[in-house]
């Protein structure tokens, strides 16, 4: 089975076989040994020196991460504004409601980009703000929001940016010092090829709060874990397996050339994927200018139900993701991460093809 929905993703055997590594107490010197890697390469993914970095591992998926990055930096004296187009964006305003943080959202309907005038606008009225909170690539569309921009924006208001990189993080680009990213939450699972279970912040050390201050949760507090790392240990249990799996994952995506590369091969991905879809009709919902390589959203074939086209093509052997919520009944969505070859794309193509066909001319018999 290919797994095209947007995480967990179709594993390589070598991740799946790191999985069965001995045995592992997470109070052992060889767990320590497994989580320094582990920060060390996150951080070498985007070129960042750990004296001023830090990647902090915690177990739980890309949300817990993104929770623990808004609880762990935005301060009571401060507030952030954040920036809605999708599912994503909606969610960092539930968690800093949830942890009664102060912001403002800045909404925008799902199938629109973000309007920068009005961040400018929004950033101007209000001097207190200490970041702006984004989704790199909201997965709810495909769009990739332009982060470069709104960091200049940012920056010339002295303003930093809290990145939700769940679904970007090791396949997009990411300037991390230009373009004053304070902190950037991600996850194994997705971009980087691990097993669901384990998520990171990669965070500006100067950006975390001072010792002493109150933490507004127990489990997702990153200053905790930042310095029981730095410390060689952890406070809580971690997922030993999955940072086996991680830890893999890293060395495969070093030895095929870095984040580049693997943007490199996504794009040509998600270029057949688009041709072949287009030449049976199955229209992009964006541009793929507007996009992201890790997912697009299409247009449902004509007189097609999501779960049937669901259905037909997991008898092929692929799985494909519906819209969300109103989405749900136009668009399906395709995403090109994890161990998938040219040739399951093109597999992928002839399945749908087949399927449309089938579809058109019911009662045809087959070839
Ligand atoms: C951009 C983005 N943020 C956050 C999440 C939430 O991740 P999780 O489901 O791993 O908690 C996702 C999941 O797809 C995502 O795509």
């Amino acid at each position: 089975m290919i797994l095209l929905n947007p995480g967990p993703v179709t594993l390589s055997e070598r991740v799946r076989q790191a999985l069965l590594r001995p045995d592992l107490c997470h109070r052992e010197p060889e767990f320590t040994a497994l989580q320094q890697s582990i920060c060390t390469r996150l951080l070498g993914v985007y070129g960042l020196p750990p004296d001023h970095w830090a990647a902090v591992l915690l177990t739980g998926s890309g949300t817990a991460a993104v929770e623990a990055m808004m609880s762990t930096l935005i301060k009571d004296t401060g507030s952030v504004l954040i920036l809605e187009n999708g599912v994503y964006g909606e969610r960092l305003t539930a968690i800093a409601r949830i942890h009664g943080l102060h912001h403002v959202r800045l909404h925008h309907a799902w199938d629109r980009g973000i309007d920068l005038d009005a961040v400018r606008a929004c950033l101007d009225q209000n001097r207190r703000f200490h970041y702006v909170a984004l989704v790199h690539h909201e997965t709810t569309t495909g769009r990739l929001n332009p982060i470069a921009e709104l960091a200049e924006i940012c920056a010339a208001r002295g303003v930093g940016l809290l990145v939700d990189g769940v679904s970007s993080f090791g396949a997009e680009h990411l300037d991390f010092m230009r373009w004053n990213i304070a902190a950037c939450a991600a996850t194994a699972n997705k971009c980087l090829h691990g097993v669901p279970g384990v998520a990171f912040v990669v965070v500006q050390r100067q950006a975390l709060p001072p010792a002493g201050q109150a933490a507004r949760s127990l489990y997702l507090d990153l200053r905790q874990y930042c310095e029981a790392q730095d410390a060689g240990s952890t406070p809580y249990t971690q997922s030993v397996q999955g940072f086996y799996a991680l830890d893999e994952a890293l060395s495969e995506l070093e030895e095929e050339g870095g984040w580049s590369a693997r943007q490199r091969r996504y794009r040509e991905h998600l270029t057949h994927i688009r041709e072949g879809l287009a030449a049976v009709g199955i229209r992009p919902l964006l541009p793929a200018a507007a996009c992201s390589v890790v997912l697009n959203s299409f247009h449902l074939p004509e007189g097609m139900e999501y779960l049937t086209l669901h259905d037909q093509l997991k008898q092929h052997g692929f799985v494909i993701y519906a819209g969300q919520a109103a989405f749900a009944k136009v668009l399906f969505r395709v995403s090109t991460m994890g161990a998938i070859s040219a040739d399951d794309v093109q597999r992928f193509i002839a399945a749908i093809g087949d399927i449309c066909l089938k579809c058109e001319s019911p009662n045809a018999d087959p070839v």
